[in-house]
């Protein structure tokens, strides 16, 4: 990652830019918009990166269960993608899992080569019970959910 760039949780100064670039996300059909109100009450699973002041990208680690946290809402600038942010913000969800010592991440994304390269491995939906698809019961495809759900084991081997 650029050495400009610092990686930290976020805080309510962020709010309103995680807001605004997940907004921007869902406008593309890219991920499920998320209302401020969402993001407050969620805001300590996030992270930020920043450089120079300016927060260029968000993501969560939502804790669905005592056994598996899913990768919510990771959202880089277009600007700052392809130089290394999205895989920083992964790596500290992981980190994160791992403190928590929960076994297992999971997502659900179009984003099938980018978590491949994390090391995440595609899974069958029907594996991860639906009462814990917590964000899946807000979304209005629900059932005809097209994204893939992936899944990277981070417990003791
Ligand atoms: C997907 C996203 C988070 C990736 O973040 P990024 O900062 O652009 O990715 P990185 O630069 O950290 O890439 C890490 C690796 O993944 C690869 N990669 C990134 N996006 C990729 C893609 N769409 N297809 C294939 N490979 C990809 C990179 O080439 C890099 O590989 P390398 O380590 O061999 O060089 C970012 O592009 C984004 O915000 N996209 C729009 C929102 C979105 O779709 N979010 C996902 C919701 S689940």
């Amino acid at each position: 990652m650029d050495p400009k760039l610092t990686i930290r949780r976020a805080n309510v100064d962020d709010v309103d830019t995680i807001f605004r670039l997940t907004a921007q996300m869902a406008d593309r059909k890219l991920m499920l918009a998320r209302s401020k109100y969402k993001i407050i009450t969620m805001l300590p699973s996030y992270f930020v990166v920043e450089v120079e002041g300016e927060v260029v990208a968000s993501g969560s680690c939502s804790v669905l269960w005592t056994d598996m946290a899913e990768i919510c809402a990771l959202a880089v600038h277009d600007e700052w993608q392809g130089k290394g942010v999205g895989k920083a913000l992964v790596d500290a969800i992981i980190a994160e899992g791992k403190r928590l010592k929960l076994p297992k991440l999971i997502t659900l994304t179009y984003q099938i080569e980018f978590f491949k390269k994390m090391g995440f491995q595609i899974g069958n939906k029907d594996s991860f019970p639906r009462k814990l698809w917590r964000e899946c019961l807000e979304c209005p495809k629900l059932e005809a959910c097209d994204e893939t759900a992936m899944f990277l084991d981070i417990g003791d081997q």
